[in-house]
């Protein structure tokens, strides 16, 4: 017999069918002669009541196993459903019990618990309703993002996941080593005493990518417009909200774009793929908003609709300075804005999503294209309710001179980054390109305030257990 999915069994009549279907029990309850079993096999976020004949003989050993975390197999005739708010119910004419769950012992009960809680069963938390839906979420982004790409002319690039270059040049890298590092005397030593990296595998020292970006660039001036989806790492200790070691960014590079261009196309991006949630994701979408964030569809609202304020990084010091009572960082013109900063501007001031520009060059990667008054820099970031930054991109230096330049003033030590340099030197052109935190934009479409809380697996300080 044909099994189908609950999400496929409610897109279409299947009435009058036939059917099995398979996944696990959330609640059983019984009445004399009837027991009701609500199912959900993970298609989607609505279940399906089974309604089982507790009087029938074959069912009485089955009958105590039908509960929360059990699975099983229900072969049926499905019908219109009675009872308000479904559709349709399966009469069940035959159960497999393919697993118990002994209650006494499962960490997933009905009742409501702590996302704390649920962090340390993380293999199990896929099973409640908001993991699920976070889940579905997650997928259907993913989709939406190369969807935008592709249906905008862009092609889809992988860059290195091990590379020898710091592209961020914040010195926030992880490691990578084919050493046996348990112990010390099995790492090669040169004659100055210190680890021979010429030794390694790739014969010279290597990490995780903390961005795609500088790979990114040699492709978007071979291709036009490129973007990569991938895993970038950050070594970086933080405990926050928003931050954790191992993220998945987005990050288009465009030949022929400046940083202006680079903002237009931001700002169209997180609004389609906001828009492809909303119109393909509603019924989890919905579950965030009636339990987690009452104020998540005006927040959809607010990012698909307004026109994203644009702000030179001096005139938001000078928003900034006459709050200076309300931050725990005091801003004045070159301090490095924080969540706090970036969170006054979105959510209070504008009260929509804003574009950040011309930021002090010392506080700006060294990539980031110079502008004439030799203090700025073409980079834009974008500040989104809730979160803060969502995006960081640039117009790239695409001076040799210049850049040569930059790289001393930021002690960078140039050899490593010659072939960065090359694109310089052949055929360079104007680009920009930008990076999104891909859980980020789960934080913004989902309302869950923890980044710890929109993937599966959080790699987080002290967090790597599964
Ligand atoms: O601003 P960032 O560091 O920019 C870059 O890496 C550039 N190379 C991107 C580019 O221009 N191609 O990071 C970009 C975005 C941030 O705006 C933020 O959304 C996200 O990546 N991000 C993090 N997300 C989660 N955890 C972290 N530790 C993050 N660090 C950055
Ligand atoms: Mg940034």
């Amino acid at each position: 017999m044909k099994t189908v999915s609950i999400k496929e069994l409610f897109a279409a009549d299947k009435t009058a069918e036939k059917i099995s279907v398979q996944g696990w029990v959330k609640t059983r309850r019984d009445l004399k002669t009837q027991s009701f079993a609500e199912l959900n096999d993970g298609s989607t976020r609505k279940n399906l009541q089974i309604v089982i004949d507790n009087t029938r003989e074959e069912f009485k050993s089955v009958l105590p196993e039908i509960i929360n975390g059990a699975s099983v197999l229900v072969e049926g005739d499905l019908v219109l459903s009675p009872a308000q708010g479904q559709k349709y119910e399966l009469l069940a004419g035959k159960i497999i019990l393919y697993g118990p769950c002994p209650q006494e012992t499962y960490p997933i009960q009905k009742k409501k618990t702590s996302d704390e809680f649920l962090r340390t069963v993380a293999h199990l938390r896929p099973r409640t309703n908001k993991y699920a839906s976070m889940l579905r979420i997650r997928s259907e982004l993913s989709f939406a993002v190369h969807k935008y790409f592709r249906d905008n002319g862009f092609f889809y690039v992988h860059t290195p996941i091990i590379t020898s270059s710091d592209c961020e040049g914040a010195g926030q890298m992880f490691n990578v080593s084919s050493f046996d590092l348990s112990k010390r005397e099995n790492l090669p030593l040169n004659e100055k005493g210190v680890t021979d990296f010429s030794k390694e595998l790739f014969g010279r020292r290597t990490f995780l990518t903390v961005s795609g970006q500088m790979e990114g660039e040699s492709l978007a001036l071979a291709l036009g417009k490129i973007y990569t989806f991938g895993p970038t790492f950050r070594a970086e200790n933080s405990n926050t909200y928003r931050h954790a070691a191992e993220f998945w960014m987005i990050e288009p590079e465009m030949a022929f774009y400046d940083v202006f261009d680079d903002m237009d196309l931001a700002e169209d991006f997180v609004k389609n793929i906001t828009k492809h949630i909303l119109e393909n994701c509603a019924e989890d979408v919905d579950l965030f908003a009636k339990f987690l964030d009452k104020t998540l569809p005006e927040t959809l609202k607010n990012v698909t609709e307004n026109v994203y304020e644009r702000l030179a990084y001096t005139d938001a010091v000078k928003i900034l300075e006459k709050e200076n009572d309300k931050f725990e960082l005091k801003v004045s013109w070159g301090t490095d804005l924080s969540s706090e900063h970036e969170r006054f501007l979105t959510e209070k001031y504008f009260k929509k999503p804003v574009i950040m520009y011309n930021k002090p060059k010392n506080v700006a990667a060294f990539y980031m294209k110079l502008n004439d008054d030799e203090k700025t820099v073409r980079g834009m970031d974008l500040l989104v309710p809730r979160i803060g930054e969502l995006i960081g991109g640039a117009e790239r230096e695409n001076r040799l001179d210049v850049l040569e330049r930059k790289m001393k003033d930021f002690k960078m030590d140039a050899v490593g980054y010659w072939w960065y340099m090359d694109l310089r030197r052949f055929g360079s052109v104007p680009h920009a390109g930008f990076g999104l935190g891909f859980e980020r934009m789960m934080m913004l479409v989902t309302g869950i305030s923890n980044i710890r809380d929109v993937t599966a697996y959080p790699r987080v300080p002290g967090c790597a257990e599964f």
